[in-house]
């Protein structure tokens, strides 16, 4: 099967082949939170290749002003242009391999002010802001680490099971008001911070990814391709799903607490 362009950097892509309609986001309005590397800044590109579609992207540098400017941006833009919807995707995280004996209260707090309380404040002001009138759609990236209690990782597995509950709640409850709330899992994605500092090309290198049922890592452009699915009308049924999207791997892959110290010592992590 041929796999979707990708680059390892955090470049734009030389070249795209659209694999839904280009015009499948037309007259939307994309917020897309991490957007400034990694997946969510692959995920920004894709969404803006479509014709007469508004991407608002967004890093943690530069979420203190967030609050005071995003929305009269994203809503001005929303009003002046008659543009009918607004989605987004939150792709904002923070990780490290760490044994839960080793990581500090600070450590775990961090994390779950990240991963947890950042989907949880952005979800809440995009509601109501717009959502709670207006519908739309958010699209949540999650992860597989709590599937099996992933060694080294329950800083990460608890605030991602966390967000996958919130996930699952807001769209309950704000279902009636038209908005959808789904998410994405990715396995191991290369080219990204998490791939680097959890060890994913020592993994590659060593041969490890052969245990994956697909037998490799996935890539951004795949990544991009689900989170556009979810936030297009092509998943227009769904709600309250974690689309997992890993090549198999959280079913197969080691958990094994001594393979994985081994990778996050030679990373240098703290231990
Ligand atoms: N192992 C164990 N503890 C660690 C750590 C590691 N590798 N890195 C940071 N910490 C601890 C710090 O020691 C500190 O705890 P302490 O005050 O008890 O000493 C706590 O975590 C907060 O660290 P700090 O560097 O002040 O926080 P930050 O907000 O600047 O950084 C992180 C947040 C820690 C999540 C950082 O790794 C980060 O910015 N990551 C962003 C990118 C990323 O992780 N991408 C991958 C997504 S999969």
């Amino acid at each position: 099967m041929e796999l979707p362009e990708d680059v390892g950097s955090d470049d734009c892509l030389a070249s795209y082949t659209h694999i839904y309609s280009p015009d499948l986001l037309r007259d939307q309005v994309a917020f897309i939170t991490g957007g400034g590397s990694g997946i969510g800044l692959r995920i920004a590109e894709i969404f803006m290749r479509p014709i007469n579609l508004t991407v608002v992207f967004l890093d943690r540098c530069l979420i203190k002003c967030f609050l005071a400017v995003l929305f009269f941006k994203c809503t001005t833009t929303c009003a002046d242009s008659k543009r009918n919807a607004f989605f987004f995707d939150t792709d904002a995280a923070g990780n490290f391999l760490c044994p839960a004996s080793a990581l500090s209260f600070n450590a775990f707090k961090t994390v779950l002010e990240i991963d947890t309380m950042g989907t949880f404040n952005t979800s809440k002001v995009v509601y109501e802001k717009w959502f709670k009138d207006h519908g739309g759609n958010i699209v949540n990236i999650s992860a597989t680490l709590a599937y099996r209690g992933q060694a080294l990782q329950v800083h990460a597995g608890s605030a991602k099971a966390a967000n996958d509950a919130m996930t699952k709640h807001l769209a309950v409850e704000w279902g009636p008001s038209g908005v959808r709330v789904n998410a994405v899992a990715p396995g191991p994605i290369s080219g990204t911070e998490g791939f680097r500092r959890l060890g994913g090309s020592g993994a590659e290198a060593a041969g490890s990814f052969q245990s994956i049922p697909l037998q490799r890592a996935g890539n951004k452009t795949e990544m991009a391709h689900c989170t556009l699915f979810l936030a297009s009308r092509a998943s227009s049924y769904m709600t309250g799903a974690v689309l997992v999207a890993d090549g198999g791997a959280w079913l197969t892959s080691a958990n094994d607490v001594s393979a994985l110290l081994g990778i996050a010592s030679s990373k240098s992590a703290k231990l």
